[in-house]
C-alpha cells in the first residue's frame, strides 16, 4: 500500500470506521473460539487489535507482531484503556517472517494478513510460524479461497459519521494476475455535506487457493482444514492446522 514510509499510514485511523463490516463479529467469533482457554497466542499483523481483545480474554498471553508504526500506535492507545490487559498482551514491531522468540505458542494465527504475502514467499513464512507452534498448537487464518481476482470499478463500500463528518471509503480493484490484484482506496470527508478532504492509498493484494496453501503447510510438518471444513465462515477464506 502506498501512504508514505508506513503503508498503513493513511489507512490506520480509518480502518476501525470504513474496513470491518457486518461479517467482523462472526470473524472474531472464529478467532477468538479458537485460543484453548488459558493458552498462550501469537498474532501477526493485528492492527488495531479486531482480534487481539476478543483472544486476550481467553488466552493467559497474546503476543503481537505489527509491521505498521501506524496500526501498532492505534493497538497501543487502544489498550492502554484496558488496563485488564497490560500484563498480558505483549505489542511488537516486526515483520513476519522475520521474527524469532525462541518459545513456542498453543495458538498462532492471522487475520486479514495474508493478502500481503506473496504466494512464492508463503511456505518460508509458514515455515517461522510452524517455528512457533506448540506440539498440539493451532494455527488459523483467513483469506485462502478460489474466489476469482475481482475487476470492480470504484464505488463506495462504506459509510460512517463521527460528530459533524461524514467519512466514506470507496474501493477499485483491478486484476495483476491469476492471484494479484492492484487495489486503490480512497477516503473522503465531508462537513455540511461538502468535501473537506479526499486521501487515496494504492497496493496489492494476493491471493491464496487452498490447493496450493495446504501443500505449503505440509511441506513444514502441518495439516490444514480449510473451507467450510474450518469451520462455518467458509466464505471468509478460513483455514485451521496442526502438527502432522
Ligand atoms: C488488513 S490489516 C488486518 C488487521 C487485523 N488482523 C484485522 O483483522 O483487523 C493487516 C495488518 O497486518 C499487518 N501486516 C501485514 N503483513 C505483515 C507481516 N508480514 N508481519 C506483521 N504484520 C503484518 C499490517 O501492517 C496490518 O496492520
Amino acid at each position: 500500500m502506498t501512504g508514505g514510509t508506513d503503508p498503513y499510514g493513511t489507512m490506520a485511523g480509518y480502518y476501525d470506521l470504513l474496513h470491518t463490516g457486518t461479517g467482523s463479529p462472526a470473524l472474531i467469533a472464529f478467532f477468538a473460539g479458537l485460543v484453548p482457554e488459558g493458552g498462550h497466542a501469537l498474532e501477526i499483523g493485528p492492527g488495531t487489535g479486531r482480534m487481539t481483545l476478543a483472544v486476550a480474554r481467553r488466552a493467559a498471553t497474546v503476543h503481537c507482531l505489527e509491521s505498521s508504526p501506524a496500526m501498532r500506535a492505534l493497538l497501543l492507545a487502544k489498550l492502554a484503556g484496558r488496563p485488564e490487559f497490560r500484563d498480558r498482551v505483549t505489542v511488537l514491531g516486526a515483520t513476519a517472517p522475520d521474527f524469532r522468540f525462541g518459545r513456542r505458542f498453543d495458538y498462532v494465527y492471522l487475520s486479514a494478513v495474508l493478502e500481503h504475502i506473496p504466494p512464492p514467499s508463503r511456505r518460508a513464512f509458514f515455515a517461522r510460524l510452524a517455528e512457533h507452534l506448540a506440539p498440539d498448537g493451532l494455527l488459523a487464518m483467513d483469506m485462502v479461497d478460489d474466489e476469482p481476482v475481482p475487476d470492480q470499478p470504484e464505488r463506495e463500500v462504506r459509510a460512517a459519521r463521527q460528530g459533524e463528518c461524514r467519512y466514506t471509503r470507496s474501493t477499485a480493484v483491478w486484476p495483476q494476475g491469476p492471484d494479484l490484484a492492484g487495489i486503490r482506496h480512497v477516503y473522503r470527508t465531508y462537513i455540511g455535506g461538502v468535501l473537506a478532504l479526499t486521501e487515496t492509498v494504492e497496493g496489492e493484494h494476493h491471493f491464496h487457493r487452498p490447493p496450493d496453501v495446504l501443500a505449503d503447510l505440509r511441506a513444514v510438518g502441518l495439516t490444514g482444514t480449510s473451507g467450510a471444513e474450518a469451520g462455518p465462515l467458509g466464505d471468509k477464506g478460513t483455514l485451521i492446522a496442526r502438527r502432522g
